[in-house]
């Protein structure tokens, strides 16, 4: 019988959207916040997330979605969906305090045949390591026998208007083959494609590869901006051209600096596993000294800017369009708009 019971811990701009699509896909879905305000502002139809309008939200309360903040008020479930932050550490490793706590709060709700899925994005082998103990210990039973569990990245790319979580293929990697079978169930009532990884780990890997990809490829065009200026070279045009190749090649683009959730962060966590190795992930770490060089750039060339029109960054009036981390949203993480302002009003500039 397929599963009827969907739990989404953590109801931000991951979980949401999926707790949203599961009640639109026939779950009954309960969505658990420690914040007590985002689950009431849910409960009164209110979205708090840019790619989640009121109008789904109140379509899902309609279908049974409903939020809460007391753990008391959850009963067991079927399948349990973590989607909690995992920010960095003061040691720039990941702090996995939230994941910790939902699989403590995961293991008290799940049940013999219960799946666990972990979304949030981390280091390969959190699910094996540090996600499964927990939860084999609070609940007593054994992950691959008794319940399920994977690690299946979010891909969500927020303001994106063509791909989202149902028609974005979805990754699945089991700590046992049964336990990717029974998420490929769940995955594939709500996405049009589910693709099966090796195991957790690799799942893992895809997720962290997907980010420093971009994280690299954005550090190189960053990295040729700064000189093909001082060559004469339009680099958006030479871009434009190298992007007519119909294969072998695809355009990323210079910017201040790089911002969100994922890019600045995420490969942090895969340079953090290999340092464990004794040797640092060198691309990692010189696109991010690149790209965390960029908003100090920026602000030199606005100073030129001023300066070409015999005007001192002291006193100039400088308006900043755009501060939110990319177009079309509303999300301010880490946007280098942040740092471009500080430095500018630390030379007098309002
Ligand atoms: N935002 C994105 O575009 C994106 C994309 C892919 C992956 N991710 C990953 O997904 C994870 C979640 O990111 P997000 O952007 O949705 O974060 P978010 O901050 O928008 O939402 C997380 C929510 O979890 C809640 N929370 C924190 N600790 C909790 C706990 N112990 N129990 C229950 N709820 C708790 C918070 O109150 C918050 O509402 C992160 O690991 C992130 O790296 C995010």
């Amino acid at each position: 019988m397929p599963a009827q019971d969907v739990l989404v811990i953590g109801l931000g701009y991951v979980g949401l959207p999926l707790a949203v699509q599961a009640a639109r896909a026939g779950f009954r879905v309960t969505g658990f916040d420690t914040s007590a305000e985002i689950a009431a502002g849910l409960n009164a139809g209110r979205s708090h997330v840019d790619d989640v309008s009121a109008a789904e939200v109140g379509d899902a309360r309609a279908r049974g979605l409903r939020a809460t903040s007391d753990e008391a008020e959850i009963g067991p479930q079927d399948v349990i969906v973590i989607c909690v932050p995992t920010p960095l550490s003061q040691a720039d490793g990941p702090d996995l305090g939230a994941v910790r706590a939902a699989a403590v709060a995961a293991g008290r709700l799940l049940r013999p045949g219960t799946l666990v899925s972990l979304e949030s994005t981390t280091y390969p082998g959190t699910t094996d390591e540090v996600v499964r103990p927990l939860l084999e210990k609070t609940s007593g039973l054994t992950a691959g026998i008794d319940f399920w569990l994977v690690f299946s990245p979010e891909r969500i790319d927020p303001g994106n208007p063509v791909y989202g979580l149902v028609n974005t293929p979805k990754i699945v990697g089991g700590v046992t083959p049964s336990c990717a079978d029974a998420a490929a169930a769940f995955y594939g009532r709500i996405c049009e494609q589910v693709v099966r990884a090796a195991s957790a780990r690799e799942a893992e890997m895809a997720k962290l590869l997907e980010n420093t990809y971009r994280h690299v490829n954005i550090a190189l065009v960053n990295e040729m901006a700064i000189f093909c200026r001082e060559l004469g070279v339009d680099l958006h045009d030479a871009i434009r051209c190298a992007a007519t190749k119909p294969f072998g090649f695809q355009p990323f683009y210079p910017g201040p600096g790089v911002g969100g959730h994922c890019i600045p962060i995420d490969p942090n966590y895969l340079s953090y596993k290999v340092r464990t190795l004794g040797y640092p992930f060198r691309f990692v770490e010189l696109a991010q000294e690149i790209n965390g060089r960029m908003p100090a750039y920026v602000t030199e060339r606005a100073a030129e800017l001023l300066n070409r029109n015999s005007k001192p960054v002291n006193g100039a009036r400088v308006l900043l369009l755009g501060v939110t981390y990319k177009q079309d949203i509303a999300d301010q993480r880490e946007s280098p708009a942040r740092p471009i302002a500080r430095k500018l009003r630390a030379r007098g500039a309002r």
